[in-house]
């Protein structure tokens, strides 16, 4: 375990920090906590190297993982470490379905939203009134297949409730992610676009301690509950630095109209301070092995002008965020190929983000059990580099 990190005890008490009074460049006395940032902590669910463009699920790697596992596989190997057929890990299919009915009290909550709520706020304040799902300590790998089963009827219910029709009833014959379609849209959806979009849940079921997974885990570091701690990370995943950049990066191809124009659309943008939505991550220095996957899979859903306008848009920003930043270029992320492939399965823009955030409910539920085995407070340390002590003198 890291040193800082396992200097937090429980209460958050940094009393062991060292106190050295500094000043900094701009002549301002600094107080050093003498905490450096430092690794979150140890998890073995996801493993990421950015600098080689590489991610492993349990050890196995992406690529693998979308080629031969669905969703409901992809969310046990998660969970469980194991594939299913491997010891004695489950299949988690006819778990979940028999899980996806909501409880009378929740959808009275759904009702009792205003028609206008966006889905995602709907879907964050439906995972705090999940009463049964969890509001003790700890949660239980049966907390968390509630979560993930009951989270995609809450979102199809909370779209048709936004645009005044009624959602269809959950379908036992489909899996996780057919269902998740069919409830939207009301139609069995044609095979194509539910590979699609399977495809895109299992890219997407987790990402290591991303933002919201790091909300996840503080809340649950705190002894609370499974409720508060998902509904946090749906607070995170919300905006636009992350989950929330799916839709962004259709507003920009719509702005942008056609492929003459993007030239001139990514220059203006740029001048003007804006970022390129779909470009850049903390993380990887290289691409993205997801983007790398989800341009393939895109392209063999999505409408062949809407392909090659976003393949042109790729190739300008790429260069452009090269020039600007030669040291530091910044590369296609999950979310610029995800938005198209999303288009293209005929979701509706408001339901991108919450379903990025469906696709992470099995991810946050393996990093909930994962935090609640090995809990420690989650007290980051910070840099104090306001005034040193100053007397309190009267009369000023
Ligand atoms: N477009 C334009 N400029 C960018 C972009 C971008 N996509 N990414 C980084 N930059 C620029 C910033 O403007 C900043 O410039 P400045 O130093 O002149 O102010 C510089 O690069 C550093 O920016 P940071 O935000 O500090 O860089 P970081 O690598 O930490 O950012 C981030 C990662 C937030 C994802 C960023 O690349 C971004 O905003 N991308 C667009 C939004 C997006 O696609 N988000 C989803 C990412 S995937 C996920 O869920 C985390």
């Amino acid at each position: 375990m890291d040193k800082a990190f396992s200097q937090l005890t429980e209460e958050g008490s940094i009393t062991e920090a060292r106190v050295s009074p500094r000043t900094s460049k701009q002549g301002v006395a600094e107080v050093s906590t003498g905490l450096e940032p430092s690794a979150f902590g140890d998890t073995s669910i996801t493993g990421i190297d950015g600098a080689r463009g590489m991610l492993t699920y349990r050890g196995y790697r992406i690529e693998d993982v979308v080629r031969h596992l669905g969703y409901e596989a992809t969310a046990a190997l998660l969970l469980w470490g194991t594939r299913p057929g491997e010891g004695s890990a489950r299949d988690l299919g006819p778990d979940l379905r028999s899980r996806r009915a909501l409880p009378t009290d929740l959808e009275r909550v759904l009702e009792a939203l205003p028609a206008v709520t966006p889905p995602i706020d709907g879907f964050r304040t439906a995972v705090s009134a999940m009463d049964d799902v969890a509001r003790v300590y700890p949660p239980t790998a049966s907390e968390c297949l509630d979560l993930i089963a009951r989270s995609p009827p809450v979102v199809a219910r909370l779209y048709h409730r936004s645009v005044r029709s009624n959602a269809p009833p959950p379908d036992p014959k489909l899996g996780h992610v057919a269902n998740f379609l069919w409830m939207v849209q009301g139609t069995v959806p044609p095979p194509d676009r539910v590979r699609a979009l399977e495809r895109y849940f299992v890219l997407l079921a987790d990402h290591g301690i991303s933002a919201s997974t790091l909300a996840l885990r503080i809340v649950l570091s705190t002894r609370s509950d499974l409720a508060s701690a998902a509904s946090a990370a749906l607070g995170a995943l919300k905006g636009p630095l992350h989950g929330g950049a799916p839709p962004e990066v259709l507003e920009m191809l719509d702005a942008v109209g056609s492929i003459d124009h993007v030239e001139t659309w990514i220059d203006r943008t740029l001048a003007d301070r804006g970022r390129l939505f779909g470009f850049g991550h903390p993380t990887y220095r290289v691409e993205d092995p997801r983007a790398t996957l989800l341009r393939g899979f895109a392209k063999e859903v999505a409408a062949p002008n809407r392909f090659a306008l976003a393949q042109r848009f790729e190739e300008v920003a790429l260069a452009r965020l090269a020039e600007r930043r030669p040291d530091q270029p910044r590369f296609t992320n999950v979310d610029f190929y995800g938005a198209v492939l999303l288009e293209a399965v005929g979701l509706p823009r408001e339901l991108f983000t919450p379903t990025f955030a469906l696709a992470r409910t099995a991810g946050w539920s393996a990093h909930a059990l994962e935090q609640v085995a090995q809990n420690r407070l989650v007290r980051p340390p910070e840099r104090y580099v306001g005034p040193p002590p100053k007397p309190w003198s009267d009369g000023v």
